[in-house]
């Protein structure tokens, strides 16, 4: 998907840096951690970059310009908007970057008047909670399927 939107950077006090620029991203990187997570054990580096060109990307670079962080919206920019594959690697967390990189994505304007915002997690609750994110208001109303790759 081509992106209409053209790439942002915000930069934090310290160096830290976080960009929509897909260019940036170094996807050795980010499926290093990704086929170790708990999400998506052994998900290959196609699937990673397949996923990323059709989605709204925000890396996570240090002051050294190397990526430590990642995290994907998947959206239409007018109604939905789904938070998946966030991360910070080991070595920097612990200094408040995913609250940084959380509070920007969900207040990103490009994502401003959306209906609603919906994630999975399994125990990072609390890092949600404070941007607004609750349990599913009618859980009975929601349905999920699951597809060959899950
Ligand atoms: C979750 C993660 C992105 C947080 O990054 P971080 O830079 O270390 O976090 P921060 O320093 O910004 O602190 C996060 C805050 O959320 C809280 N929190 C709640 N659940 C948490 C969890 N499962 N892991 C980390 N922090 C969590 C922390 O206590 C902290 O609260 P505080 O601000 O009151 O101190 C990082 O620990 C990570 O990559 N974990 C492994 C991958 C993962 O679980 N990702 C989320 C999938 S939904």
């Amino acid at each position: 998907m081509s992106d209409p939107v053209p790439p942002k950077s915000w930069v934090r006090e310290d160096g830290f840096v976080l960009s929509t620029d897909p260019g940036r991203l170094n996807f050795a990187v980010v499926h290093a951690y990704l086929t170790r997570s708990y999400w998506s054990p052994g998900v290959s580096r196609e699937r990673v970059e397949r996923a990323a060109r059709n989605a709204l990307c925000y890396g996570l670079y240090g002051p050294d310009g190397a990526q430590v962080g990642y995290a994907r919206v998947i959206t239409d920019r007018a109604t939905l908007a789904y938070l998946a594959d966030v991360f910070v690697l080991e070595e920097v967390r612990g200094k408040g970057l995913g609250r940084w990189m959380v509070e920007i994505v969900v207040n990103d304007p490009d994502l401003s008047d959306l209906r609603r915002w919906m994630l999975f997690t399994r125990d990072a609750h609390g890092l949600y909670e404070r941007f607004g994110f609750g349990p599913l208001p009618a859980p009975q109303t929601a349905m999920v399927r699951s597809g060959p790759a899950s």
